[in-house]
């Protein structure tokens, strides 16, 4: 365990804003949460790799840095692998070891910046698959409770970009690892229509999980900002899901905007066509601005605040509102203890 005063925290989130906190407490092995003083989400802020996070202030408490490695397999039969992580472990390296041990199930999830800990959080999801169809169980320290607690995936409630931790607990269990049951044998899922395409272009017409990792990675290096380039979190905002009436009646009014069925009765459109609509694509305001490649991503040209970002995102909300009657909904955590 290491004990930090008053650190930065701008090279500890990927939109690279400037904050501090009050002390910073990296944890770099389970038995150091034994001996923690009690998390206050009042004042205190759990991190992983800070991609998907915007700090709109200081943390007047502690920050508890994730920095939990470890990763295994620790039981297989003749379709399937467990395999172990500690949730400090670099999401992109894990996936890139599992394909290396001739695993698949993550190889769509290629390139998703972040740590481990952090992926049941919102259930990640990319190019037609989610987290929640490989995760196994969830290991987290309940600091509430002092106690550990096992999660299986079901218990974890994962939805689109959403679960228990997210939603119905936010702040109280410390993910330590996670249990992913991942494919012996290759099962391709190319139901996203680009990255079929992709494999095309590529030249491939019977990809194994490799081709497909690298399909995945080119479209992302394509479609998306590097955030050591360009400070941004990803999608800043979900796109909607509607119920079958509202999606056919914006459907008649807009007929151009993407829509896709999302489970039996809804659908999702695209929120990054409806900002681009409203003119937000590529937009700057001072050093706070929206994405050239793309429109759902807010970015930082340098300089910019979180609580300056934050201020554009409120108006790309409102205006998006006032012109679709939507609301859209933010992905990333808020911090923001000014109120
Ligand atoms: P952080 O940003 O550190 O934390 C995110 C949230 O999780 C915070 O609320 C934090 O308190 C909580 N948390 C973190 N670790 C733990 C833990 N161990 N226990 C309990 N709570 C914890 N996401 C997708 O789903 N799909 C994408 O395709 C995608 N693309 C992205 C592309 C870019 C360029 C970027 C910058 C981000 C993208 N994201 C995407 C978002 C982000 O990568 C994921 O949400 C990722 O899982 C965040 O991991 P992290 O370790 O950085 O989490
Ligand atoms: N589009 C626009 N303008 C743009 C960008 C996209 O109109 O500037 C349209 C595209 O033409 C397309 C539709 O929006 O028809 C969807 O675009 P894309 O395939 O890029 O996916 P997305 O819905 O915008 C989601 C996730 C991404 C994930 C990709 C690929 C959310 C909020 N975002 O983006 O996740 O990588 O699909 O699966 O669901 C993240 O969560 O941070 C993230 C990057």
């Amino acid at each position: 365990m290491k004990v930090t005063e008053h650190p930065s925290l701008k090279a500890l989130n990927s939109f690279g804003v400037e904050s501090s906190a009050r002390l910073m407490v990296t944890l770099e092995q389970e038995e150091d949460l034994l001996t923690l003083p009690r998390f206050n989400p009042d004042t205190d802020v759990l991190l992983g790799g800070g991609s998907n996070v915007l700090f709109a202030s200081d943390v007047p408490g502690t920050i508890l840095l994730n920095r939990l490695q470890g990763r295994s397999i620790v039981r297989q039969d003749s379709s399937h692998a467990w395999v172990d992580a500690g949730a400090g472990e670099n999401w992109n390296e894990l996936v890139h070891w599992t394909l290396e041990n001739g695993l698949s199930g993550l190889e769509n999830l290629t390139m998703i910046p972040g740590l481990a800990g952090a992926a049941p959080i919102q259930n990640i999801g990319a190019y037609g698959v989610e987290l929640a169809s490989v995760l196994d169980s969830v290991t987290a320290w309940d600091m509430d409770r002092a106690i550990w607690t096992v999660f299986s995936a079901k218990d974890c409630q994962p939805a689109y970009r959403d679960s228990y931790f997210k939603t119905v607990e936010p702040d109280r269990f410390f993910i330590t690892s996670i249990r992913l049951r991942l494919d012996r044998r290759f099962q391709p899922r190319l139901d996203y229509a680009g990255l079929a395409k992709e494999l095309d272009a590529m030249g491939i017409s019977q990809p194994n999980a490799l081709d497909v990792s690298h399909a995945v990675t080119r479209l992302r290096r394509r479609k998306l900002p590097d955030p050591a380039k360009l400070g941004n979190a990803g999608s800043f905002f979900k796109n909607p899901l509607l119920g079958h009436a509202a999606a056919s009646a914006l459907a008649k009014r807009y007929p151009d905007l993407p829509q896709w069925q999302a489970t039996e009765g809804s659908s999702k459109c695209s929120a990054a066509w409806m900002i681009e609509h409203c003119g937000f694509k590529g937009c700057r305001a001072g050093d706070a601005g929206v994405s050239e490649k793309h429109a759902l991503v807010m970015v930082n040209h340098g300089n910019a605040s979180g609580a300056e970002i934050l201020e554009l995102a409120r108006e790309i909300q409102s205006t998006v509102r006032n012109e679709f009657d939507i609301e859209l909904e933010t992905e990333p955590k808020i911090i923001d203890f000014r109120a």
